[in-house]
């Protein structure tokens, strides 16, 4: 299936922070959309691209700033609907006659309650009992709408909040419907698909036709490598692209002695039990854990690990003939805080990421397929990729691994009762049915032994810190509320099996102030 075949609507970018969001509630919907920044887009681009409607994103500037993005005049006599958001809304009141203006009393950031004053088939299902919140981030306002237009909805300071031509099927709103602050905004993109007729015959099987042939298109008949750490963005990345190119692509597993217990062989097994993939098994666990010895400081700990993974990346590369490529599994909230607007989206991998400095020191282009997408979305195409679902559910898992769940110095023993524990504490989770309740959970074994009496013993052993977390992206976390019941059971299965621990504690901590790593 091409993308041809499909329905298409146009995002004209300027700049937004949440320009994305729009292409994901889009998404949702089963709507086909490409994002292209507004200095791409000419009429010819338009004509050539033939979209069934057109949405302006949001962006930073000001319309009354001379030289300030545009769109060119004859879009609007296309005969398309248009729904301009925010600045894409002041944009076409500017370009179609009607006034914006910047100042005092102009500006709008955050929750506001906007009042619809008329019916409106966009607004369908929505508004229908008073005010509704929406979120507003503008410092200008559209002070007089365009000949043609009416006011349906306004705010305290957006006067003109919602406003359409309904002859010409043109739409216009201050705030933003695609975040979740507003909360009922999906609705107004429904209704707007709808008007423009799509029929709603995009889905995941489409995208992934799609980006198959966009792969086949940037590779040629080059070679790629992709670091692969079991998680499921690298492991839906590099299926993705073998089903693309074949055998151009070879994965590289790194085992940095920083796994968990039989991480290894469940990932490896998994690719060659299922997929026909070049796999390259990296065991450097002696190097790794030879290079951390008396290592005690987290940032030491992370630096030398990162340089390593370079460093055996790079070792790997230089046997595969003629690789050019690097492929990651970097997903949009990687690259969220990274959209330049005089560009549009622009690459830059978080520093963080156990790969990041490879494509500029090694000299390689990125093959990046799940850049658009967010997790959740990367789980769906996972699925229809065929991964296993115990593959697709898996809790994240950083690239330091280990290293940053044993505080202070790191040592064999620490690393394999923490193993030990973490299996314990997933087991539990799993048996409770938890597992897909929570973000992220494991255990991180403490710099510190304390006393316990076992039996008629002494003991002088380890204590561990289970940790548990609910988040959306990571950024923020609440640690997840447990009951009781579970956390004894746990601990005591946790200090009846595992060898080295006597005694167990819970993280409490929320993220921020905490991290969801302890290191
Ligand atoms: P923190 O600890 O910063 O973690 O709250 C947020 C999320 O990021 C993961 N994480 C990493 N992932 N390389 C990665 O690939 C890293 O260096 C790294 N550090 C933290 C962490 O597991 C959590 O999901």
């Amino acid at each position: 299936m091409s993308t041809d075949t499909h329905d298409r609507l146009l995002i004209i970018d300027f700049g937004s922070q949440v320009t994305q969001l729009i292409a994901r509630r889009l998404r949702e919907l089963n709507v086909y959309c490409e994002i292209h920044p507004y200095q791409k887009v000419t009429s010819e681009f338009v004509r050539e691209i033939a979209p069934k409607a057109i949405i302006f994103s949001g962006g930073p500037d000001s319309v009354t700033r001379e030289g300030s993005p545009r769109v060119p005049q004859d879009i609007f006599d296309m005969d398309l609907p248009i729904l301009g958001i925010c600045y894409g809304q002041q944009v076409m009141m500017h370009q179609l006659g009607g006034k914006v203006e910047c100042g005092h009393g102009t500006a709008e950031f955050g929750r506001a309650f906007v009042q619809a004053s008329n019916k409106l088939e966009i607004l369908n299902g929505w508004f229908e009992d008073g005010d509704e919140q929406v979120w507003m981030s503008h410092g200008d306002h559209v002070s007089e709408i365009a000949p043609g237009f009416e006011v349906y909805g306004t705010s305290p300071n957006a006067p003109y909040a919602i406003t359409a031509d309904i002859e010409r099927n043109f739409f216009a709103v201050q705030f933003h419907p695609e975040v979740h602050h507003t909360p009922s905004g999906a609705k107004l993109y429904e209704n707007f698909v709808k008007l423009a007729g799509f029929s709603g015959d995009w889905t995941m099987g489409a995208y992934r036709e799609q980006m198959i042939a966009e792969i086949r298109e940037r590779v040629g008949d080059k070679n790629v490598i992709c670091g692969l750490s079991g998680g499921v963005d690298s492991s839906v990345a590099a299926i993705l692209i073998h089903e693309a190119i074949g055998d151009q692509l070879t994965c590289v597993f790194v085992d940095h002695g920083l796994l968990r217990k039989n991480e290894s062989e469940e990932v490896v097994g998994m690719f060659r039990d299922n997929y026909n993939i070049q796999l390259i098994h990296a065991d450097e666990r002696e190097l790794f854990l030879g290079e951390l010895e008396g290592q005690s400081d987290p940032e030491t700990k992370r630096k030398i690990i990162g340089k390593l993974f370079i460093d055996v990346f790079q070792k790997h590369a230089d046997t595969i003939d003629g690789a050019e490529f690097l492929a990651q599994g970097t997903l949009y909230p990687d690259v969220i805080e990274s959209v330049s607007f005089s560009g549009g989206p622009s690459v830059t991998i978080k520093s963080h990421h156990n790969v990041g400095g490879l494509p500029e020191k090694m000299g390689l282009k990125l093959v990046e397929p799940l850049r658009e997408l967010f997790k959740d979305e990367v789980r769906a195409l996972g699925r229809e990729l065929g991964l296993p679902q115990s593959f697709i559910g898996r809790h994240p898992f950083p690239g330091p691994g280990l290293a940053i769940r044993c505080p202070g110095e790191i040592t064999t023993e620490k690393l394999d009762i923490l193993r030990e524990a973490d299996a314990v504490y997933i087991d539990q989770i799993r048996k409770h049915g938890l597992y897909d309740e929570i973000w992220q959970a494991f255990v991180a074994i403490l710099p510190v032994r304390t006393v316990g009496v076992m039996g008629d013993g002494r003991t002088y052993d380890f204590a561990c810190a289970l940790r548990a977390v609910t988040s959306v992206d990571g950024m923020t976390a609440d640690y997840y509320p447990f009951t009781h019941e579970f956390l004894g059971e746990t601990a005591t299965r946790i200090i009846n099996e595992v060898k080295g621990i006597n005694r167990v504690t819970y993280d409490i901590t929320s993220k921020p102030p905490g991290t969801i790593e302890w290191e």
